[in-house]
């Protein structure tokens, strides 16, 4: 298996990415095109996108938004379940966290904490408040 990573493209394609999304449990794929149509938006509108593929399917996602100086958050960190546990989410996240390295990085995770301590991440209790999205 040979996985290629790339910081040079932002629009990824949203159907690959709402099919990954998919797969991580991230949407019930029952989606009409108009909303996969806008599925990658948000990394469009990202600092730095990474993302995985073996050859021309998409297998793993990371993207940025900072200042580029002091904060930056990692979101949307995600690998196919058949390609997981081969390095290649440290390998998105490190290459974020690379592209800035002076920055106080944040995450949010349910599911993933070990994933995120692993890379440094400790916990920080009590200062995370919530204003609901659109979206959720
Ligand atoms: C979390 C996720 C991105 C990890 O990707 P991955 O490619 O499987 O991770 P890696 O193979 O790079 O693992 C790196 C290390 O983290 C550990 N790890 C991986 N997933 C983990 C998890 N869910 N919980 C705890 N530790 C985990 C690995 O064992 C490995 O440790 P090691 O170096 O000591 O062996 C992937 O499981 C995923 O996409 N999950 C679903 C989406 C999700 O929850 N993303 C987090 C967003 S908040």
């Amino acid at each position: 298996m040979t996985i290629t990573f790339r910081d040079d493209l932002k629009q990824l394609p949203p159907d690959q990415l709402y099919r990954l999304f998919h797969r991580v449990g991230w949407n019930d794929g029952a989606a009409d095109s108009g909303m996969i149509a806008v599925f990658s938006r948000p990394f469009e509108g990202s600092s730095l996108v990474v993302s995985a593929w073996d050859g021309n399917q998409l297998v793993g996602t990371a993207r940025v938004l900072t200042d580029g100086v002091v904060r930056a958050v990692l979101l949307d960190v995600a690998v196919d379940p058949a390609y997981q546990r081969c390095g290649i989410g440290q390998e998105l996240a490190t290459r974020c966290m690379s592209a800035y390295p002076d920055c106080e990085w944040a995450v949010q995770t349910d599911a993933a904490e070990g994933f995120y301590r692993r890379l440094g991440f400790t916990e920080n209790p009590g200062i995370f408040l919530r204003r609901p999205s659109k979206w959720f």
